[in-house]
């Protein structure tokens, strides 16, 4: 009998209650073993009241900890208190299954030494990609490869508002309520929306693929929150769409990593991952690309991941734990070589902008003025680098005529 203790019951705490007592039978015929849940952990018990599963719910940590609990599987979300029952766990020498990338991200390498130390198993497939299964792969089917690249939609709320912005026309307001309302959202949206909770994913992906610590904190993040309806328009016109993407590569010592949106081919397989669905996109010299999809958000797709590293556990009991690496990775914050980019510059003085534009780049492609634009200068350019972009950039930011302006990445494979 493998008995789990759940932290958390909400969206995703629900979906695994629900999984595990579908699952009851099929997992004992493949596993030999019955699984029960022994309690779940609310902070508010009032608001479950008339919810299927009440009579297991505690507002008790202390229950969690009890010695017949096996494996504790934490989806509260957050940093505290979620760190200290993990290592409580971890120290009285039961399994722990995570779905949250904010703990990993952040005490990863901690956790897993300590799970290792005390003989048991941390996994936390859920982290990335929610329903997807890419970490296990990443550290098993792939071990036969250097990993060159990772080119990755991290975040289902972002993509879910991108899609929704484009495809219906809905306000950037109406499509993250909608995001929250399906439980796809942070309970901080703003982790989503600015694109903290994709750098924590692309951080514990190539924290795995290139064996050194990619710090999340590190890594040059962008959200979505500074697109607009017009953005949309200029990308159609050339044949492109919005999305956010999390970018890793591994290039002699150093790695670049990035989170932003970016302008991609509407043919390419990332430009038709819509809505909550995720994709990764991982380059092996071996294997070359392989491509990952699914549900990157939601209750049964996330759960689903969960019961997958409960099923692993109980089948691989001696099973060499997982380690981070601690050696600090040398972060690359500006993609540093030939590349085109999106401009939209504000400004009073349009004349002068396109003359510096055309003068600053070699292949320079002004988008035609529309009435809804003739405040500002659209243009497509082609640089050596981003910081040669950003130097002119600069330049361009520091005269009277010159309002805002806007850089959008080109990805063009
Ligand atoms: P959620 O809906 O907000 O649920 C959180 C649950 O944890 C609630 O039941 C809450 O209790 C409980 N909780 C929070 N703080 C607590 C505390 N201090 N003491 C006791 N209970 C506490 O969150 P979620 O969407 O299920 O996400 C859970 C985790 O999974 C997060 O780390 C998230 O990043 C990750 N994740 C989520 C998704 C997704 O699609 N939602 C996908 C992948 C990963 P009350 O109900 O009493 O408030
Ligand atoms: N808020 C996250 C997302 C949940 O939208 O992708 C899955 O990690």
């Amino acid at each position: 009998m493998a008995s789990i203790a759940v932290l958390g019951y909400g969206t995703v705490g629900t979906g695994i209650a629900e999984l595990i007592n579908k699952n009851k039978e099929r997992f004992k015929k493949f596993t030999g073993e019955d699984l029960k849940i022994s309690n779940i952990l609310v902070r508010d018990l009032e608001k479950h009241k008339d919810k299927k599963d009440y009579e297991l719910l505690t507002d008790d940590i202390n229950h969690i900890f009890e010695e017949s609990v096996d494996i504790v599987v934490e989806v509260m979300g957050g940093i505290n208190p979620a760190y200290e029952y993990v290592k409580k766990s971890l120290k009285l020498k039961k399994h722990v299954v995570t779905a949250n990338k904010d703990l990993i991200a952040e005490h990863g390498k901690e956790l897993l030494d300590l799970a290792d130390k005390n003989g048991v198993t941390l996994n936390f497939e859920a982290s990335v990609g929610g329903g997807i299964p890419i970490l296990k792969p990443l550290m098993e089917c792939l071990l036969g490869n250097e990993i060159i690249s990772i080119n990755a939609i991290l975040n289902g709320t972002t993509n879910f508002i991108l899609t929704k912005m484009y495809q219906e026309n809905m306000s950037y307001e109406e499509a993250l309520k909608l995001a929250q309302n399906l439980g796809f959202a942070e309970a901080n949206p703003d982790s989503d929306v600015l694109g903290y909770d994709a750098a924590r994913k692309l951080s514990i992906l190539s924290t795995i693929a290139f064996n050194e610590k990619v710090n999340w904190k590190n890594i040059n993040a962008e959200g979505i929150t500074n697109i607009d309806t017009e953005d949309f328009k200029y990308a159609k016109t050339k044949g492109y769409i919005i999305k956010l993407l999390g970018i890793s590569k591994k290039e002699n010592d150093k790695i670049y990593a990035s989170v932003r949106p970016v302008m991609v081919k509407a043919s390419s397989e990332l430009a038709k991952i819509d809505n909550e669905i995720n994709a990764i996109i991982i380059e092996g010299d071996a294997v070359g690309k392989v491509v990952f999809s699914g549900k990157g958000a939601g209750m049964l797709p996330t759960a689903s991941s969960v019961f997958g590293d409960i099923t692993d556990i109980i089948q691989n009991k001696n099973k060499k734990a997982l380690k981070f690496n601690e050696k600090e990775a040398v972060l690359e914050k500006n993609w540093n070589h030939n590349s085109s980019w999106f401009l939209r510059i504000k400004t009073a003085d349009r004349i002068n902008v396109m003359s510096s534009l055309t003068g600053y780049f070699k292949n320079c492609y002004i988008f035609a003025n529309t009435s809804s634009t003739s405040e500002e200068v659209a243009a497509i350019i082609e640089t050596p680098s981003e910081d040669f972009l950003n130097l002119k950039l600069e330049e361009l930011s520091s005269l009277n005529y010159i309002d805002e302006i806007k850089k959008l990445a080109i990805l063009n494979n």
